[in-house]
């Protein structure tokens, strides 16, 4: 008995490391969830601009449009700031879960 409960802690800390672990590089699938609410301003299946711009192939593109290259850092630093008509995400989303969305976001 002892040592089932020994065995389940750590397989329990051993996937909340595994979970830790993804967390840092993102994870399309829970960042699709997050983009629902991306989704009522920006298209991600045709080019067409919806409130903001379709994000279909952003990590195609050289730029974004405020000119900037489209890195990791850039493309978090739109979402954290917002502006132009796009809500700041900041204190929205966590950083896990503004890492998830940057996965989902090089997908398309
Ligand atoms: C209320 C509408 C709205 C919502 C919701 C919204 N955005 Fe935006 N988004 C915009 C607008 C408008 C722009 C263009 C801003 C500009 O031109 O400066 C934009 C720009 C962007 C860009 C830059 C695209 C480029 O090519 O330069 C990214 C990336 C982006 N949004 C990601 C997201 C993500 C991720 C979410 C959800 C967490 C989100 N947006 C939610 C309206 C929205």
């Amino acid at each position: 008995m002892g040592k089932t409960v020994l065995s389940l802690g750590a397989g329990g800390l051993l996937l909340a490391g595994l979970l830790a672990a993804a967390d840092t590089k993102g994870d399309s699938a829970k960042g699709k969830e997050v983009f629902e609410q991306c989704g009522v301003c920006h298209n991600t299946d045709t080019d067409e601009k919806k409130i903001g711009p379709s994000l279909k192939g952003l990590y195609k593109h050289e730029k974004l449009k405020n000119g900037k290259k489209v890195t990791d850092e850039n493309v978090k630093a739109m979402i954290n700031a917002g502006g132009n008509g796009m809500p700041a995400y900041a204190d929205l989303l966590s950083e896990a879960e503004k890492a998830d969305v940057i996965a989902y976001l090089k997908t398309l």
